[in-house]
């Protein structure tokens, strides 16, 4: 038997501004934000506090285990999760999806599809660009 039930990796990793190219040649301030963007800019300690709060809230704390991760390389795609032993990759973007994640996948085993990254994403769908306001 595992010694937690499920894994779950938060990145909150930040990047730095710097300055744009155009910006470099001016040397006119920066520009915010990073080419591939963060996590941490994307309100993902708030989202991974949430669930660690929630998960003990609901006494759970001894079989699900949440922690904070640097990059999980997967940068544009953020806020990024992965939960294991699944290797099940999600990318939450209010306490309200978090919430579902909890619900659905964490204590219950059904997965988020609308949440949920494929292995092979490199971007948002449409679907999560929307819900985004982007
Ligand atoms: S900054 Fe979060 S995946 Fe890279």
């Amino acid at each position: 038997m595992a010694y937690y039930k499920a894994h779950v990796f938060c990145c909150s990793n930040e990047r730095p501004p710097r300055p744009l190219a155009a910006d470099k040649n001016s040397g006119a301030g920066t520009a915010p934000g990073h080419a591939r963007g963060c996590c941490k800019e994307k309100d993902a300690d708030k989202l991974r506090n949430y669930m660690k709060a929630r998960i003990k809230e609901l006494g759970r704390e001894d079989d699900i285990r949440i922690n904070n991760s640097g990059c999980l390389h997967r940068c544009e795609l953020g806020p990024t999760m992965v939960i294991y032993p699944e290797g099940a990759w999600y990318s939450p973007f209010t306490v309200e999806d978090v919430e579902e994640i909890i619900q659905s996948h964490l204590l219950n085993g059904k997965p988020v599809p609308r949440l949920l990254l494929s292995d092979d994403q490199t971007e948002l769908r449409p679907e999560q660009k929307q819900a985004r306001g982007a």
